[in-house]
C-alpha cells in the first residue's frame, strides 16, 4: 500500500491542529516535518519547540526531514522531541555511517536524503543501515516548486537498488508531486509519497487526500 506523508510546510501556521486533525482523518500514514537552517537551503522553517508541540497532540508517526548542516549536533534533541524517521541530508554529513549508527542507537529510524544532483551510489556503502532513502524532486528549500522532469528515471533506478540490495528499504519521494504526477511516481517506484502545497493549498484537505491516495492506487 502506498503511504501518503503531508508535509506540514505549506500547512497553516496559525491553525496547525485543524490541519493536522484533517490529515488524520484522511488516513494519512505520517506527518512530513521540513526542518530548515539557512545554510543547508537558503530558508529557515521549523524546529524543536514546534515538533514537541506537535507531538503532544497527535498519534500519527513523526517524519522529520532535516535539511540543517552537521545534523548530528541534533539527532538526540529531534529524537527526545518525538522524532520516529530521522532523515539527514547524505551531503550535509561528513560522516554519514555515524550519524545513521547514532540515530538507530538512539531509537530512531535512520533515514538518508539526496539531493536531485546526488547520485545514487552514495547509498552503497549505507543502504543495509537505514530505513527508507528520501529522494528529492525539486531542489530542498522551498514548498510548491515544480518536480524535475527526468526524476521518474532516478525513481525507477533507486528502486531497482533497494530490491536487490536491501529490500526492507522505503523509497520516499519529496518535491512537487500532485494530481497530475502522482501516478507516475508510484508507478516508478515510491512507497512514500510527500506532499505539501498539493494538499494543503487544495480546497478541501481530505478530499485531495482521498483523490491523491486513489489516483497512486490506480
Ligand atoms: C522541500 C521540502 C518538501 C516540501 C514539499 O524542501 O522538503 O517536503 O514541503 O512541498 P511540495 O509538495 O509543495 O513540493
Ligand atoms: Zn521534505
Amino acid at each position: 500500500m502506498i503511504m501518503i506523508a503531508p508535509s506540514i510546510l505549506s500547512a497553516d501556521f496559525t491553525n496547525l491542529l485543524k490541519d493536522i486533525r484533517d490529515v488524520e482523518q484522511a488516513n494519512v500514514n505520517m506527518l512530513h516535518i521540513d526542518v530548515m537552517d539557512g545554510h543547508f537551503v537558503p530558508n529557515i522553517s521549523i524546529g524543536i519547540p514546534v515538533i514537541k508541540s506537535i507531538k503532544k497532540i497527535t498519534e500519527l508517526p513523526l517524519d522529520i526531514h532535516l535539511m540543517i548542516i552537521k545534523p548530528e549536533r541534533y539527532i538526540e534533541d529531534f529524537i527526545n522531541a518525538g522524532g520516529n524517521y530521522i532523515t539527514v541530508h547524505a551531503e550535509a554529513c561528513l560522516h554519514l555511517h555515524r550519524v545513521v549508527e547514532s540515530i538507530r542507537k538512539m531509537g530512531g529510524k535512520p533515514s538518508v536524503a539526496l539531493n536531485p544532483a546526488t547520485p545514487l551510489s552514495v547509498l552503497d556503502y549505507i543502504i543495509n543501515e537505514i530505513d527508507m532513502v528520501l529522494l528529492m524532486t525539486v531542489n530542498p528549500g522551498f514548498g510548491g516548486q515544480s518536480f524535475i522532469n527526468g526524476m521518474e528515471k532516478k525513481i525507477w533506478e533507486l528502486k531497482n537498488k533497494i530490491q536487490k540490495e536491501n529490500p526492507r528499504v522505503r523509497l520516499q519521494v519529496d518535491g512537487g508531486i500532485n494530481m497530475e504526477n502522482i501516478s507516475d511516481v508510484v508507478k516508478a517506484g515510491a512507497d512514500i509519497i510527500v506532499a505539501g502545497s498539493a494538499i494543503f493549498e487544495s480546497r478541501n484537505v481530505k478530499e485531495t487526500i482521498y483523490k491523491l491516495r486513489k489516483k497512486a492506487e490506480g
